[in-house]
């Protein structure tokens, strides 16, 4: 197979702020999987987390409706290296080549996987990869984070053809400090709107780390689409949230009201924006007694925007997204152009 690692003209909005240029390369194959899919990527990663630390490799795996979409980043002699040993393997067929290109590192770590559990057929992911594979074969492919979304976000979703336009769809993490409410607030979203929530897994390189819960639903709101993410605590330091952090408008943190808590909470969302050239603006949400300014403190010394906004009385997924709402304006976002990173919001 002859690959072609050429600088591709098509901007990428990336990227982390000190990295230099790598080869980057996507395929789509199908999977030959008879057995439970997790187990077998886990098989995967095993081997693949000796091969890719030595090359200095980094990959993010995806499985969705019997398609395997594999994203590689790295020096271009191990990318072709790795390319090479992938396409002998009896695990999947059918490889098509959807990107290609050199630019700036997305990837933070060298192995993040993810399963989607969405309500497709093969068929339909196939479509999507024959459109992305003319548009590379005629040298139109977008950036690696593009054809990713686009190949995961099912076609019957609001905005599906619209990803690449940052200023009509909007991305937004929801994150509790306790509990599941980030996860009770995107199923109400949901079932309010009749949208479909899209059930995902995501883990890392930690062959001892626990893979982590994060739900989706895509919402048309007339002005944006917007796609609202729950995101598990501990999904945070994952490659592949922190590949996609630079696209979201805001975080949304359900606060719990114990400092402790919500300043570990806080204390994550810093680390895993540290190196993002784009960060996002952080919303915190909570009972009158969280400690808004000890968490504005932190944000502010992590380069982050923060606004906060105090819910009386029981609060239910409901009362957590009427109060986060109007704060999603997109031109408060900290990677609209005209906003300095300094600027501070109480
Ligand atoms: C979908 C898929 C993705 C894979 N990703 C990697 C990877 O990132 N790194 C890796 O070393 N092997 C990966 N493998 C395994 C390789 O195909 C191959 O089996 C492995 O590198 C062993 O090669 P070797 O026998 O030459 O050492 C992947 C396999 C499949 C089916």
């Amino acid at each position: 197979m002859v690959l072609d690692l050429m600088t591709s003209d098509w901007p990428d909005s990336a990227a982390t702020a000190t990295d230099r240029e790598v080869g980057r390369l996507m395929y789509a194959s199908q999977s030959n999987f008879t057995g439970p899919v997790f187990q077998e990527m886990q098989r995967i990663r095993e081997h693949a987390l000796q091969r890719n630390v030595a090359d200095e490799v980094h990959v993010a795996l995806l499985h969705q409706s019997g398609w395997f979409v594999e994203w590689m980043e790295g020096p271009p002699a191990g990318v072709h290296a790795l390319m090479g040993r992938v396409a002998r393997d009896t695990r999947h067929r059918g490889l098509r080549l959807l990107h290609s290109s050199r630019g700036p590192r997305r990837l933070t770590q060298p192995w993040s996987m993810a399963i989607v559990q969405a309500l497709e057929l093969p068929a339909d992911f196939a479509r999507r990869v024959v459109t992305l594979r003319e548009e590379h074969q005629q040298g139109r492919a977008p950036g690696p984070a593009t054809v990713w979304r686009r190949l995961s976000t099912p076609l019957t979703h609001p905005g599906a053809a619209e990803q690449a336009v940052s200023d009509r769809f909007q991305r937004v993490m929801v994150c509790a400090a306790r509990g599941e409410a980030s996860f009770d607030m995107v199923r109400w979203l949901g079932r309010t709107h009749k949208a479909e929530v899209v059930h995902r897994r995501f883990a890392g390189s930690r062959a001892d780390g626990l893979d982590v819960a994060t739900d989706y639903v895509d919402l048309d709101s007339g002005a944006v689409v917007r796609r609202v993410i729950a995101m598990a605590r501990n999904g945070l330091h994952l490659g592949l949230t922190q590949a996609f952090l630079p696209d979201y408008s805001h975080v949304i943190l359900l606060l719990s009201g114990d400092s402790t808590r919500d300043g570990d909470l806080m204390q994550r969302l810093v680390v895993a924006c540290a190196r993002l050239v784009h960060r996002p603006v952080v919303v915190g949400l909570g009972q009158p007694f969280c400690d808004h300014a000890a968490l504005q403190k932190m944000a502010h010394r992590g380069g982050l925007v923060y606004l906060d906004c105090d819910l009386a009385g029981h609060i239910d997924a409901q009362a957590w997204w009427d109060a986060a709402e109007p704060l999603l304006d997109l031109s408060l976002a900290a990677n609209s152009d005209w906003l300095p990173l300094s600027v501070s919001a109480g």
